[in-house]
């Protein structure tokens, strides 16, 4: 990771900070093979992990954040992998719907949920009905996601809307796309945040992260702590944002 000057430490209060947070939650299965365990115990530390880190970004102001739980593409695990991740996500949504909502978080999800079992799809709509709510920190949580399959729902609803004669193909510009996405209404990600050593982007956010900064971090994801969080935040306030353009002298 890029080093950051130590001035700049002292004084976080004054750092430009993302609204926008996006973090892929990877390396669970290294942490728990590391330590002799089955990769379900690294996906359980995973999980402690995910309700401490979204606590804490909710407390320092962070207003929208976004974890990859479960891509479109982890259906390919072992069987025995998926279970576990199933059970995990009905527990931690059940303990999150309690502690969240004394934390003021509003939980969302992206993806399609419908794909779930009957008990945690009624688990998500429970958390989703809560959230309204709430107004602190926007968590959204992206299970059964991949920003390919959203891209191609967007473009379906889209053509219908078209062939109903509701939208005409002319008036389609970049922001019909984003309303028809999972985010719609949402800031587009300013920091995206890869634990793990891996340097991939993996159909996180396809669409929303044309102008995200990315920062592919050394850490497994069960080992990432709010002082990690901090250091990716230090290096974002030292990013030089152009968005195309060039910066102003
Ligand atoms: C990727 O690590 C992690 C996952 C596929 C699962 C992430 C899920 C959680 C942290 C649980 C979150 C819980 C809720 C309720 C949202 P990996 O298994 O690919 O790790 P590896 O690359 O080391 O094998």
């Amino acid at each position: 990771m890029e080093q950051v000057p130590n001035q700049n430490r002292a004084d976080r209060s004054q750092r430009p900070l993302p609204r926008h947070v996006g973090i892929i939650m990877d390396g669970n299965g290294r942490w728990a093979q590391r330590r002799g365990l089955p990769r379900s115990a690294g996906h359980k530390e995973g999980a402690k992990n995910f309700k401490r880190i979204a606590k804490y970004c909710n407390r320092i102001g962070i207003q929208y954040l976004t974890v990859y739980a479960f891509s479109t593409e982890n259906w390919k695990r072992p069987a025995l992998e998926i279970k576990a991740l199933m059970l995990l996500f009905k527990q931690y949504l059940k303990e999150a719907l309690d502690e969240f909502e004394e934390e003021n978080i509003q939980i969302r999800f992206l993806g399609d949920t419908s794909v779930f079992s009957s008990d945690l799809q009624e688990l998500i709509r429970q958390t989703q009905e809560a959230a309204k709510k709430q107004t602190g920190m926007v968590l959204n949580i992206a299970m059964n996601y991949g920003g390919r399959a959203e891209l191609v729902s967007a473009v379906k609803a889209i053509c219908a809307k078209v062939t109903s004669g509701e939208l005409e193909q002319n008036e389609i510009d970049e922001a019909t796309i984003s309303q028809y996405l999972d985010t719609a209404g949402q800031p587009d990600p300013d920091l995206i945040i890869r634990p793990s050593g891996e340097y991939r982007t993996s159909n996180f956010l396809l669409w929303q992260s044309a102008y995200a900064e990315y920062l592919f971090m050394d850490i497994l994801w069960p080992d990432f702590t709010p002082e990690n969080l901090e250091e990716a935040l230090d290096a974002y306030a030292h990013r030089n944002r152009r968005f195309g353009g060039v910066t102003p002298v």
